[in-house]
């Protein structure tokens, strides 16, 4: 970790489906990104059981948990790309979050996160960035603000079959996000 080196970001996709639109727009990260950030994937947590105390208390938390956990802790910085499901954050990314916010060195404690939605509605997943807000600045993460990147009616911005970003506004939301999160990022680092 250094201020004025490379960036390790974490990239969080909060959807799980092979064909997802989320995973797609978290995979054009590196090419639109400045050449200080290198993005990695977080390790699966679809695996998770849910979130039960009783789990915690009789076996402790399970490996897969760990795992997810001690590459948040790793990173310079989170970028976390996710739809939007009734309004809100999809139940597996929740069931995640709510898991490693039980560790005691909680890993989201001072991470500057960024978010991203794609979804297919007109709001692009805005309402679930909010949910996502609220739940992570309650974990005391930096949260950064503004360009924000919401991908409405995600299928007109991807090729059909290559799920490649077609979208040039959308690459130019991206790209501005990115830029403005590396300078965020060199700022709030401990
Ligand atoms: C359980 C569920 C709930 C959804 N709720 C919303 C919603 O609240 N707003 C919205 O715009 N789209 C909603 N959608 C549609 C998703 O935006 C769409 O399926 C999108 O492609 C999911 O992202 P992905 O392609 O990354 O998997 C929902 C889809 C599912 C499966």
């Amino acid at each position: 970790m250094a201020k004025d080196g490379n960036l390790d970001v974490l990239v969080i996709c909060g959807s799980l489906r092979k064909g997802s639109y989320n995973a797609a727009l978290a995979r054009t990260l590196p090419k639109l990104a400045p050449s200080a950030l290198t993005f990695r994937a977080a390790p699966p947590y679809d695996r998770f059981p849910l979130y039960n105390f009783d789990i915690q208390h009789s076996t402790g938390f399970p490996a897969e948990v760990n795992t997810w956990a001690d590459a948040i802790r790793s990173a310079d910085a989170i970028v976390i790309v996710s739809p939007e499901y009734n309004w809100s954050i999809p139940g597996p990314l929740k069931n995640a979050i709510d898991w490693v916010s039980r560790m005691k060195d909680q890993p989201f404690k001072d991470k500057p996160v960024a978010v991203q939605s794609a979804a297919g509605g007109l709001l692009g997943g805005s309402r679930m960035q909010y949910h996502l807000r609220q739940s992570l600045i309650s974990l005391d993460v930096l949260w950064f603000g503004r360009p924000e990147v919401i991908v409405n009616f995600a299928a007109k911005k991807f090729d059909e079959k290559t799920l490649e970003l077609t979208d040039q506004p959308t690459i130019d939301m991206v790209k501005a996000q990115l830029a403005a999160f590396e300078t965020f990022v060199r700022r709030v680092m401990l």
